[in-house]
């Protein structure tokens, strides 16, 4: 395969939709295929910045994210090419450059992935700047360990009013780091930053979420020396030069969970190409304890609602191997249909449950609570949040206008929607191309009953 030629544009045209009349009531039924993970792909992108020499990424989804941190690399002078057939994603890294500050800050939009830029930039070139961060409005969603990190690594960090810019006057050394919490991206930050620091690195209480371990898998592949002990740390000893990766993404585990959900939430059943067990164990045992039925071959999972009533479940999300923040939305929705009282503590954001009112709005019955409604009392509890909810079901849904609140919020709605009886509309749409591959090509596979407005 031949690098892209330096400065090639990389386009890619997602589903641009913003208003869908949805009608219900009808079962999804079909197969689906889902690709690459999309809390992998746009890190294993950032990591391409790293290596000297050319980088391939295979089973790239064609989602906004992805689009996002392409045009951020070509910013920077990477050359990015998509072959959309084939999901592969190239990099030529060779020529990184400094970004004009008001490209970044257009560019980026609600994208939080431009703080991973900063170790990658300020060894390639000796600064950063990085715009002020959006994403989903699921809490606060603050970047203080980020900053931390790279405070602990050498790094000087100058607030100005766009955002942040970041040197490094002395370089970046190694230092020994313990994460408040496990978090997913300040594990990143620290693996981006300490693979080219002089010397080594100790993170205590690191993620160890299987897109991290790909995420090292890549880094090891492009001359890392990383090593992951028990008990959450990770060890990194910093090399003088990486070279590129060719690599093949892990399945987006949170999407095949999310039409996982839509089976059971619509009586449906659904064949999930691509979707694997070993990463989805954990929502897999819930699946079943709530009454759906998997059966798994080579190439995905097949998902259905057996018919009958489904069984209420009490569940708290964690860090992994818990039950993912991200699988609990969609979920939620399902819960709608089950007998008795369910229980959803959220253990991982403080604000992830803003998306059940407009579902008390098509008849759900969701009352959302500041105390912890779980086995133990997570960060959140003495708090004012609303971070546990009880589902008491089966309620009848039907159908409204929505407003897509966020990224897995509107994909629950969605669900919502194609449950309920009725014709909705369901607004804003956009935002969930960010995370679901052609999810409105996916609805017409599953037999649902969808126009753009
Ligand atoms: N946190 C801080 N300070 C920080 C960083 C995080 O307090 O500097 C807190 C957060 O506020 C949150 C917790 O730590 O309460 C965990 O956040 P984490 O850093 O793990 O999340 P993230 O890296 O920002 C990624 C995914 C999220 C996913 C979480 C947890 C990406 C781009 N995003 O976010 O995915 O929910 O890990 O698994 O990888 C999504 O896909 O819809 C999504 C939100």
């Amino acid at each position: 395969m031949t690098p892209p030629a330096q400065g090639e544009r990389l386009t890619i045209e997602v589903d641009m939709v913003d208003l869908m009349r949805v009608r219900g009531g009808n079962p999804l039924r079909g197969e689906i295929t889902v690709r690459g993970a999309k809390n992998f792909v746009a890190k294993a992108m950032v990591a391409a910045l790293l290596g000297e020499t050319p980088s391939v990424l295979r089973n790239v989804p064609l989602i906004r994210d992805v689009d996002v941190v392409a045009g951020l690399l070509r910013l920077h002078g990477v050359a990015v090419d998509y072959d959309d057939a084939g999901g592969v994603l190239q990099f030529d890294s060779s020529n990184v450059e400094i970004a004009h500050v008001r490209d970044i800050d257009a560019h980026a939009g609600s994208s939080r992935i431009p703080i991973l830029f900063c170790g990658p930039l300020l060894h390639r070139l000796g600064e950063a700047f990085i715009p002020d961060l959006g994403g989903c409005h699921i809490g606060d969603r603050p970047i203080d360990y980020h900053l931390r990190i790279l405070r602990d690594f050498g790094a000087v960090v100058d607030k100005q009013e766009r955002g942040i810019h970041i040197t490094a006057p002395r370089g970046l050394t190694g230092t020994k780091i313990e994460l408040p919490y496990p978090s997913v991206g300040a594990t990143e930050q620290t693996l981006l930053t300490a693979v080219r620091a002089a010397g080594k690195t100790q993170l205590k209480n690191a993620a160890i979420e299987p897109e991290i371990m790909d995420l090292i898998a890549v880094l090891q592949k492009m001359g890392a020396v990383i090593s992951v002990d028990t008990d959450r740390v990770i060890r990194i000893e910093g090399v003088d030069r990486l070279t590129g990766y060719v690599h093949t993404s892990l399945p987006d585990r949170i999407e095949a969970a999310s039409w996982a959900s839509a089976a059971l939430a619509t009586s449906g059943d659904i064949y999930v190409r691509g979707a694997q067990q070993p990463d989805m164990m954990t929502y897999l045992n819930t699946f079943r304890k709530v009454g759906g039925v998997f059966e798994i071959d080579d190439e995905g999972i097949r998902f259905l609602h057996p018919g009958g009533e489904l069984n209420s479940i009490v569940i708290e999300t964690d860090v992994h191997p818990g039950f993912m923040t991200d699988w609990q939305q969609p979920l939620v929705v399902a819960l709608t249909q089950a007998r008795g009282l369910s229980i959803v503590h959220e253990t991982v954001y403080e604000n992830r449950f803003g998306f059940t009112e407009a579902l008390n709005g098509m008849g759900a019955q969701i009352q959302v609570y500041r105390e912890c409604l779980g086995q133990l009392e997570c960060r959140f509890g003495q708090r004012n949040f609303y971070h546990s909810a009880a589902i008491s079901g089966p309620t009848k849904l039907t159908a409204a206008e929505i407003v897509v609140p966020d990224l897995r919020g509107g994909f629950s709605h969605l669900i919502a929607a194609l449950a309920a009886e009725g014709t909705s509309l369901v607004r804003g749409i956009e935002q969930i191309n960010r995370g679901y591959e052609h999810f409105m090509r996916k609805l017409a596979a599953l037999g649902a009953d969808v126009e753009m407005v």
